[in-house]
């Protein structure tokens, strides 16, 4: 696919979606599932528009972060990596992370085509050797590659570990970059000393990543932020380190010293070795991985391979790796989506630290995985932070999962059942008809955004429009004739929910779809299915979900500020522990980046700022205007909505509000308000809202203006 034209999904080519490999050195915790499920919605989306896609992955076996921590443990790397991809492969499929294939960076098929990677690159002309100064603890008498090294971050001066500013400005760090180096080892100052390593020439690749760059799709954060890195003169990468383990750097000549493959080089390998190993197994009939990602004599092409990762590791992704794809000839990335932090109290994640929230103690409490996965890839947008808090789990669970998707589906199916043994037989109505069609429209929308979130939302907000309708016409008070056609239409639209939410809460997809006696899986269908009539007869439903008692989260929630209030004094306590390596598994925010000011305690229940900055264009594209309330109406069924007239000037707009329960609202016509105009329009309790008034906190205290602002005037 070499042009470059916009192409929605489903394309004719085969598609790869990956995730980062995690590194195998320790537990999963939320922070990591949130770009797995991610990882896994995206593809089961793709497939639901129709696109052929291979969803692969593998553990990241080598480099520091393993040997760090086999060193600690006193352990050999490869038992406790292989220990670690173990515990993987058998926890991915408890939270219905599917992968088609999960190897991993140690295995043969990775091995064998990271060295023939690292060949091309050579016969390709582009590795250079160089003499460089490298970190080196003289107690010890050892070079201190990547993590047995911390200082300084030269470019921010924030505390940064050896080949990444983890705390700061997140960028990758050349050996010999850090500054005031100390021992991780010993805990003793680092000296420098000299050594011959092998560099990949990113400066070859300079004006191919710019355009690289102008093509990616994707997040915006992983769109944006390597034009900054890609604009000077580019550094090149040492990819060899002075370690034992590791991939052994092939054609190594002068033997004298013992090269492995910087881990960095051996990793996103795997995504082509992890593809290659599914085609192997199913047969490259059914999928071809060289079809994906090229390699074999064809011109690079564009292709449809989707990188989800943290954002943690955008360079990595958006510069590294495709120079590293180019210079062997092999096709290009077409999209990286960079999920945000998951926080604690808005504190970044950490391993070490035990402030985490484990995949394992989330199974052990005996929570359904479906809320999980619905609550990471809706709260927010995909590259914003999100903070986790057993309360807002609970909320967001009990209020839309189970009061909207669960009660819709069931009480119609529950009515279709009782009244008429499964479907009655009656024309769906035209209003219906297009409402799912929206809601399909929304689903292909958000795949082709590369948003998580807008494909779980589609279901839920068709689950909305179907509780409306139902209860709009009342079809209890009807007799059955009357009742029919009303009850096909909310089996047509639970049967339509079932589809779309599938990606997100695939195994409740599966247990609606066999109680409405459909046939094979869920799991198979396209979106089309969405339309098709659910079958005549079907039995009793039961509850699709069991509501999260507040108790429960409520002494998981005290549990976890225990465990956050120990972390946080283990943080004091080891401020001055500068020997102590950290270890932790990576995709977790550098503290001080994730915390903002303050220290947590004062914060309260304040969200931490944003890192994730907007150009001034992107904030230009906010339509955001000076607007009067005209007139204020509830909204019948809704407790804390209200219908709002405002004046904007140009004209007026109709918006739904959630201030009911928080002002006065024989006081409100008059006012002057902050309206965002150009927000998409939404439908709730089947009031149309175009446009969103703005307001602060808890309260939703209006913003307004002071001045002479008139109605249509923009904020600036
Ligand atoms: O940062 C990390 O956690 C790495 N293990 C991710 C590797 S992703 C891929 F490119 F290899
Ligand atoms: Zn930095």
């Amino acid at each position: 696919m070499s042009d470059t034209e916009d192409r929605r999904f489903p394309t004719d080519d085969p598609a790869v979606v990956t995730c980062g490999l995690p590194y195998a050195n320790g537990g999963i915790h939320v922070g990591h599932l949130r770009s797995f499920v991610g990882g896994d919605v995206f593809s089961r989306a793709l497939e639901k528009v129709g696109q052929e896609t291979a969803f692969v992955c593998g553990s990241d076996m080598h480099g520091t972060p393993i040997a760090v921590q086999a060193e600690r443990e006193g352990r050999d790397p490869e038992e406790l990596a292989l220990r670690w991809h173990e515990e993987f492969t058998e926890q991915f499929p408890e939270f219905d992370v599917d992968f088609d294939n999960y190897g991993h960076t140690h295995d043969g098929t990775n091995t064998e085509l990271t060295r023939e990677f690292v060949r091309r690159w050579i016969d390709g002309d582009h590795v250079i050797e160089r003499e460089i100064q490298v970190a080196w603890d003289p107690e010890v008498d050892q070079p201190l590659p990547d993590r047995f090294v911390e200082g300084t971050c030269p470019y921010c001066g924030e505390t940064a570990r050896g080949d990444e500013c983890d705390e700061g400005c997140q960028r990758h760090l050349e050996p010999g970059e850090i500054v005031d180096p100390v021992s991780t080892i010993t805990g003793n100052p680092a000296e420098y000393r000299s050594r011959t390593h092998e560099f990949l020439k990113l400066s070859d690749f300079q004006a191919y990543l710019q355009g690289f760059i102008d093509r990616l799709e994707g997040t915006d954060n992983a769109r944006n932020q390597p034009r900054e890195w890609i604009e000077g003169e580019l550094e090149d990468l040492c990819i060899t380190r002075d370690m034992d383990w590791g991939i052994d750097y092939p054609d190594g000549e002068d033997g004298e010293q013992d090269l492995v493959l910087y881990v960095w080089v051996d990793a996103p390998i795997e995504y082509v070795a992890s593809t290659k190993q599914y085609s192997e197994r199913v047969g490259t009939e059914e999928f071809d991985w060289r079809e994906v990602w090229g390699g074999d004599g064809r011109d690079p092409e564009r292709s449809d391979i989707v990188h989800v990762i943290g954002k943690d590791i955008i360079q990595h992704h958006t510069v590294f790796w495709p120079a590293m794809l180019r210079a062997a000839e092999y096709d290009e990335p077409r999209a990286v989506m960079a999920c945000g932090w998951v926080t604690i109290d808005g504190k970044g994640l950490s391993t070490s630290r035990n402030r985490a929230v484990w995949a394992e103690e989330y199974l052990e409490e005996g929570f359904d995985a479906d809320f999980l996965r619905y609550y990471l890839a809706t709260a927010g947008g995909f590259q914003g932070d999100v903070d986790f808090a057993w309360d807002r789990f609970r909320e967001r669970v009990n209020d839309e999962l189970v009061g909207v998707v669960g009660n819709f589906i069931y009480r119609s199916l529950l009515f279709a059942n009782r009244n008429f043994g499964g479907t009655p037989g009656a024309d769906l109505s035209p209003e219906v008809e297009e409402r799912i069609e929206d809601a399909i429209g929304e689903f292909r929308d958000g795949v082709d955004d590369y948003s998580v979130r807008d494909v779980g939302e589609a279901a839920v907000r068709l689950a909305r429009f179907g509780n409306e309708y139902i209860q709009r016409n009342e079809p209890w008070k009807l007799d059955d004739e009357e009742a029919a056609p009303v009850i096909r239409d909310c089996v047509q639209v639970a049967k339509a929910v079932t589809v779309l939410a599938q990606p997100v809460i695939p195994s409740t997809a599966e247990e609606v779809w066999s109680t409405l006696g459909e046939p094979g899986s869920v799991d198979e269908v396209r979106l089309a299915a969405a339309l098709e009539a659910p079958p005549a007869e079907f039995g009793e439903p039961t509850e699709p979900f069991e509501k999260v008692d507040p108790e429960h989260t409520e002494e998981l929630a005290e549990r976890l500020e225990e465990r956050v209030a120990a972390a946080s004094e283990a943080d004091g306590a080891g401020a001055d522990d500068e020997a102590e390596a950290d270890a932790d598994a990576d995709g977790e925010a550098g503290e001080a980046e994730a915390a903002g000011d303050g220290d947590g305690a004062d914060a309260g229940e304040l969200e931490p700022l944003a890192d994730d900055r907007i150009s001034f264009e992107e904030f230009q594209d906010l339509d955001i205007r000076v607007g009067r309330i005209e007139t204020v109406d509830p909204i019948e069924g809704a407790d804390d909505l209200v219908k709002l007239t405002v004046d904007v000037g140009v004209e007026t707009r109709q918006v739904v509000a959630g201030i009911k329960q928080l002002h006065d609202l024989n006081e409100l016509p008059g006012k002057k308000v902050v309206l965002l105009a150009n927000l998409e329009k939404a439908e709730l309790f089947g009031v149309e809202s175009n446009g969103m008034v703005l307001a602060a906190g808890e309260e939703a205290d209006l913003l307004t203006t002071h001045g002479d602002a008139v109605p249509g005037e923009k904020i600036r």
